[in-house]
């Protein structure tokens, strides 16, 4: 038996769909060398016939004939899996593909073939099999072909093995490269905003207390409320809902940045759209107005759409054959038209001459629920929608007063099927205004010194917006709950690991 080391060095990867020819050879040539393996979406584009490869991965079927098995291997790289053939020559046969079953983990050293079977070009003909680790066929859970999401959500340590989750992590990696590619060849910089912070962005009060105390004592002032200056930071400290504040003061010094990271929110929102943890991307930027944010907005979207449409392209296409047949027409759509724009004011009037009769009351001044969003950019528009002045009532205080002192420079993109995506504004530079808004929120301004220094010194016009990765990698691939996109989901109820 060739016996084939197992090497711990990363094997080589390549996500071009069309390379070089010299490269290939490199390539080849250098994975010989090092007896590296090879990853199997490599494999699948690139091997050639009569290459000698090696590659590891989990047994994703076995059907066993007379004199051979074929044994589909997936390792992560690909939507599909390359077929394996183990022929009963090989010695240990018998007793080696008795231990290869679903879920198996597997080393195959052999010899690329064509493939004499429809839908696929190579097959790998086995010169020897390493089994590290055997997978159970009588408790092993993943065994059928299709499962259910709920299913596999209370199994979310093994979930990653199948097409979907695959695909849609996969998805979520190209496009989070999507976004610092976005922003890097524009000149921002990446900003790290801390997880724990000590205000409440938003001004909603949905935050989790970061806590020292031991909570069976928990020391107390005088009139019987928490002594938070007794805590490990000496106040009340909190998780962050929004890294926007910490990246206002680094776009006064770097004018163009953004943040990309973890937030957290204590709304008990228990819906297909809503997580207690979610990635945030908030780009922010110096001497930008609301019109510079909203293009900013559409570019980065299209761009985000883009990329991911290229670089997994076979995932877009089984998200658009098994979960929404519409995934493909609406990336389409996202890059190649431009956003609908309406005025708050504006989509109040459509709404209520629309005939419908939604759940929740439509007026001037009361926010915007989900029905209502949907009808605009699902029905009535039937793209990405832009919504601008909100009613200052119903919005955040740092957001800027317009000129006719009721509505403020907002900003919401509103997605089919989805709702509000991004949430942006340009922010409030006068200092005056800044601290009239505080106080009619009924915020302290006192906490707020520093964000209010910004304003004393070197004010500038900027703007900026948030948006929701998982509700952009849902809108992507037209996974209906926002659990299935993230890959441990923390909601209200719902923590493991
Ligand atoms: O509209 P939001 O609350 O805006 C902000 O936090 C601003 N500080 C952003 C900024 O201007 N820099 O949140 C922004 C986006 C929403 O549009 C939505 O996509 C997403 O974050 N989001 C959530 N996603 C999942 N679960 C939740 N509970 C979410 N809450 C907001
Ligand atoms: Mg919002």
């Amino acid at each position: 038996m060739l016996v084939v080391p197992f090497t711990a060095a990363p094997p080589i990867m390549t996500h071009s769909r069309e390379r070089e020819p010299i490269t290939s050879l490199l390539v080849t040539l250098y994975s010989l060398l090092l007896v590296m393996t090879r990853r199997i979406a490599d494999l699948l584009r690139h091997g050639q016939p009569n290459e000698t490869v090696t590659i590891q991965g989990w047994v994703r079927t076995k059907r066993e004939q007379k004199e051979f098995s074929f044994v589909e291997v997936n390792d992560g790289s690909a939507m599909a899996g390359l077929q394996t053939v183990v022929s009963q020559e090989l010695p240990g046969y018998a007793e080696t593909i008795k231990r290869v079953s679903t879920g198996a983990s597997v080393e195959i050293a052999g010899t690329l073939v064509e493939s004499p079977a429809k839908g696929q070009r190579i097959e790998l003909k086995a010169e020897s099999i390493t089994v590290f680790g055997e997978a159970d066929p009588e408790t092993y859970p993943l065994q059928k072909k299709r499962h259910s999401f709920e299913f596999l959500r209370d199994i979310a340590h093994l979930r990653s093995r199948t097409n979907t989750l695959g695909a849609v992590f996969r998805v979520r990696n190209a496009a989070a490269t999507a976004i610092h590619n976005f922003f890097q060849a524009r000149g921002f910089l990446w900003i790290h905003t801390p997880i724990i912070s000590a205000s409440d962005c938003e001004g909603a009060g949905e935050m989790f207390t970061v806590t020292g105390f031991n909570l069976a004592k928990v020391p107390l002032t005088a009139d019987k409320t928490v002594d938070y200056s007794k805590d490990f930071f000496g106040k009340q400290a909190y998780l962050t809902v929004s890294g926007q504040l910490e990246a206002e003061i680094m776009a006064m010094a770097f004018a163009n940045v953004y943040t990309f990271g973890p937030t957290f929110r204590a709304e008990n929102s228990n819906t297909s759209r809503h997580l207690a943890e979610f990635w945030m991307v908030e780009p922010e930027m110096a001497f930008c107005n609301l019109q510079g944010d909203m293009e900013l907005a559409e570019a980065f979207l299209k761009h985000v759409f883009q990329h991911v449409l290229e670089t997994c392209t076979e995932d877009m296409e089984f998200f658009n054959d098994r979960i929404d047949k519409s995934v493909l027409a609406t990336a389409d759509n996202i890059i190649n038209n431009e956003f609908a724009r309406v005025t708050y004011t504006e989509a109040i009037e459509l709404l209520e001459k629309s005939g419908k009769t939604f759940e929740y009351p439509v007026e001037w001044g009361l926010d915007m629920q989900s029905e209502h969003e949907r009808y605009l950019a699902e029905e009535y528009f039937q793209k990405p929608t832009i919504v601008t002045d909100y009613p200052a009532k119903i919005k955040a205080f740092y957001m800027r007063l317009n000129d006719d002192e009721k509505t403020v420079a907002a900003m919401d993109v509103l997605a089919p099927k989805i709702g509000e995506i991004i949430g942006g504004s340009q922010r409030e530079e006068r200092l005056d205004i800044l601290e009239r808004r505080l106080q009619a929120v009924g915020l302290d301004p006192a906490p707020y010194w520093w964000y209010l220094d910004l304003r004393r010194y070197g004010t500038v016009p900027h703007a900026g917006f948030g948006l929701g990765f998982e509700r952009l990698v849902q809108f992507m691939t037209g996974m209906g709950n926002i659990r299935d996109v993230i890959p441990f989901p923390r909601a209200p109820q719902e923590v493991e690991f």
